[in-house]
């Protein structure tokens, strides 16, 4: 990859860490989902990026996949535990970075302190030819010694240009993993941790949306938001919330897409034990000896 790739990739990296880093201090008792998740959005435009999916906030036993629809009027509450999930993207290079976050209460420090010194252990095996493997026992080893257990059907990712899961996996739990990195990857790490069954699922939906198959459906407004669809967010998630501001009854024709099978929506994946789920996450790009953290 040349240096140009690079820069944008750093950049965007740059950017989604300022973006992070600005919606920990966004999160209080009593302010509104959707303004948090309003105001990291316009603050990544502002620093000269895009958000490469929305802003994700997930609450207490939910892992990922939520963001707040146009209308969501639900306010974050002491003893929340948030995952924020912030991905940047200079043409179509993507910078991909989340932290976790408890309102107002300090019950859960060991929870977040796991997730981030997984990620740490993970981030010191990554250079060319490190086995996903190991890396997935490493994560599983520092969860599992502060008494919680990892999410094992949720994966860190390669990426690539408009690409926010390029092929490879990077696993959570060990036995999990196949392949190894090589120089120039670039790669997505995201250890989660829980005290429920660390396994998620989920069927409602989380406001989150992909195009898979453009294609022409009947219906002049429909045509266009395809094509709004595609100009703007290409094979990237996008939101109801982005759409709304296109188009008043987004809502509407996003179930007709759905039907349709146009577009993917992603559920909100929840633990299925229940339990207070945490997330850490950094990009990396693989150097000659090691890696460098780009978030
Ligand atoms: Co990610």
């Amino acid at each position: 990859m040349d240096e140009e790739v690079y820069n944008k990739y750093r950049k965007a990296g740059k950017i989604a860490k300022a973006a992070r880093d600005y919606s920990a201090t966004r999160i209080r008792e009593g302010t509104l989902l959707l303004d948090v998740a309003e105001d990291v959005e316009e603050f990544i435009r502002r620093q000269g990026g895009a958000p490469a999916f929305p802003i994700n906030l997930a609450l207490n036993n939910a892992a990922a996949h939520f963001t707040p629809s146009h209308d969501d009027k639900s306010k974050f509450q002491r003893g929340d535990v948030v995952k924020i999930d912030v991905g940047v993207q200079v043409d179509g290079y993507v910078g991909d970075t989340a932290t976790t976050v408890e309102v107002g209460t300090h019950h859960w420090g060991d929870l977040l302190r796991a997730t981030k010194e997984a990620l740490d252990a993970a981030i010191d095996l990554m250079k060319p030819a490190t086995r996903l493997d190991d890396v997935g026992a490493a994560i599983q080893r520092v969860i599992e010694s502060f008494g919680f257990v990892p999410v094992e059907n949720l994966t860190g990712h390669s990426m690539e240009r408009y690409k926010l899961h390029a092929g490879l996996s990077v696993p959570n739990v060990m036995g999990d993993g196949s392949g190894s990195v090589k120089l120039g990857d670039v790669i997505a790490i995201e250890p989660f941790a829980t005290n429920g069954a660390g396994r998620v699922d989920g069927k409602k939906s989380g406001n989150i949306y992909r195009l898979i198959r453009p294609r022409q459906i009947g219906g002049k407004e429909l045509t266009a938001l395809i094509a709004h669809i595609n100009e703007n967010y290409s094979t990237l998630p996008f939101s109801e919330r982005w759409c709304h501001k296109y188009d008043r009854k987004a809502k509407h024709r996003l179930r007709k897409l759905l039907k349709a099978g146009i577009i993917h929506s992603y559920p909100v994946l929840k633990d299925v034990g229940d339990g207070i789920v945490s997330q850490s996450e950094h990009t990396v790009i693989i150097t000659d000896f090691g890696c460098d953290v780009i978030t």
